[in-house]
């Protein structure tokens, strides 16, 4: 089966995406044709102003992927902006992909809630109002979702009702209005962020393609693309599906969802010291307050990771020891430090390796764009054919 899947380089890559994302990739190349890349210009649509990072970014997605043992043997790795074709089957999709499929996509609206809200939440914040997150986010939740525009009554009735100031309520509503928060995002490319995702995928003419839950929106898009294209012209594309794989639960040393945004986060690329210090800092279960407290290790998130880097009878031991205050949570996640090192021991001597002769591993990628853009190639010419438009 072919499958095709990429990730934006926005930084170096975490535990969490190892086990969201690349450990899925591991066994799907040992099976299929993979083709992964590095989605640059995706990467773009919503950081285009500072570009300066970029190619460190890039750089440091190669060394993050190779060192897990993502393999160029087994799988085509290659850059997005490299194989131009992705761009010119993007443009032709956008000639019929309707601006609704767009407007709708919950990603799009997913980023534009969370933009709305924290300005709204930052405002009445600075005025020293506080209101529980969770009731705005409800109220703003009702204001905006499965809806095509704000339903500004709405959230101007229930900020009053909160006992906010008119003065404030007005002002909130008139700048969201205006259409000055979100701005940034307001872009044609961030728009066609899901139809250059279709001309990712659809130019491979991938089957499978792995990705978070997040993505499924996307992956939907692509299909209904593939088949307006099929409909409209000629058969060309297949209709992929999402892969979508359970994956662990691992927390970040806040015990939500590790994410770099979080700053809880800890790196394939940090050193022994700093996964032990990240560790010492992690939160436990907030009950457990002295050593000589039972602690309840179901929500403890040192625990939660445990059973991913720890021996299964061995945190058997500790949810034993830890329920009746036998084991003390500093030697609980001294534990959980040293597994933790163990996991990252081979990526980071991998590491090592790589960084000797980064050319020669840039290189791996330079091949692989070559590979892809030769597929990419063959399928623009069938595009190209089937839309009358001219080979030259
Ligand atoms: N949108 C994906 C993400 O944010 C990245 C991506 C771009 C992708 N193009 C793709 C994923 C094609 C799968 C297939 O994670
Ligand atoms: Fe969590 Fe371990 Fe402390 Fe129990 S002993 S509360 S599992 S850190």
């Amino acid at each position: 089966m072919r499958i095709v899947s990429g990730m934006r380089p926005t930084g170096k890559l975490h535990l969490g995406h190892y086990f969201g994302v690349l450990i899925n990739w591991l066994k799907l190349q040992d099976e299929h044709d993979c083709f992964f890349f590095i989605a640059d210009w995706h990467a773009l649509t919503n950081r285009y102003k500072d570009t300066s990072d970029l190619k460190d970014n890039i750089r440091e997605m190669i060394i993050d992927w190779l060192s897990v043992g993502i393999d160029p043997q087994k799988s085509t790795l290659f850059i997005q902006s490299g194989v131009k074709e992705h761009a010119e089957l993007a443009l032709l999709f956008g000639m019929f992909t309707p601006k609704s499929w767009l407007e709708l996509n919950p990603t799009y609206k997913d980023m534009k809630f969370n933009l709305f809200y924290q300005y709204i939440r930052d405002f009445l914040y600075g005025k020293q109002i506080k209101i529980s997150e969770e009731i705005l986010r409800d109220i703003f939740f009702h204001a905006f979702y499965h809806k095509r525009e704000i339903d500004f009554k709405y959230l101007k009735n229930k900020l009053l009702e909160l006992g906010i100031k008119e003065d404030y309520v007005r002002h909130i509503v008139k700048t969201i209005s205006e259409g000055d928060i979100g701005k940034e995002i307001d872009t044609y490319g961030f728009f066609g962020y899901p139809v250059l995702q279709a001309a990712d995928i659809l130019i491979y003419k991938a089957e499978g393609v792995p990705v978070g839950e997040d993505q499924l929106p996307h992956i939907e898009i692509t299909r209904e693309i593939a088949r307006r294209f099929n409909n409209l012209y000629k058969e060309v594309f297949p209709e992929p599906e999402a892969i979508l794989t359970e994956t662990p639960k691992l927390l970040g040393t806040d015990g939500r969802k590790m994410s770099k945004s979080y700053n809880n986060a800890i790196y394939l690329s940090d050193d022994e010291d700093t996964v032990t210090q990240r560790v010492m800092t992690m939160k436990t279960d907030p009950q457990r307050i002295r050593r000589t407290d039972p602690g309840n290790p179901e929500i403890c998130p040192v625990f939660i990771n445990h059973k991913i880097f720890t021996d299964e009878k061995i945190v058997e031991n500790i949810n034993l020891e830890c329920r009746t205050a036998q084991i003390g949570c500093v030697d609980c996640k001294k534990i959980l430090a040293k597994n933790i090192n163990r996991f990252l021991e081979p990526i980071r001597n991998k590491r090592v390796e790589i960084e000797k002769d980064i050319s020669e591993y840039e290189n791996v990628f330079i091949e692989g764009t070559k590979k892809a853009r030769e597929i990419a190639d063959v399928t623009m010419k069938e595009v190209r054919k089937s839309m009358n438009l001219y080979e030259i």
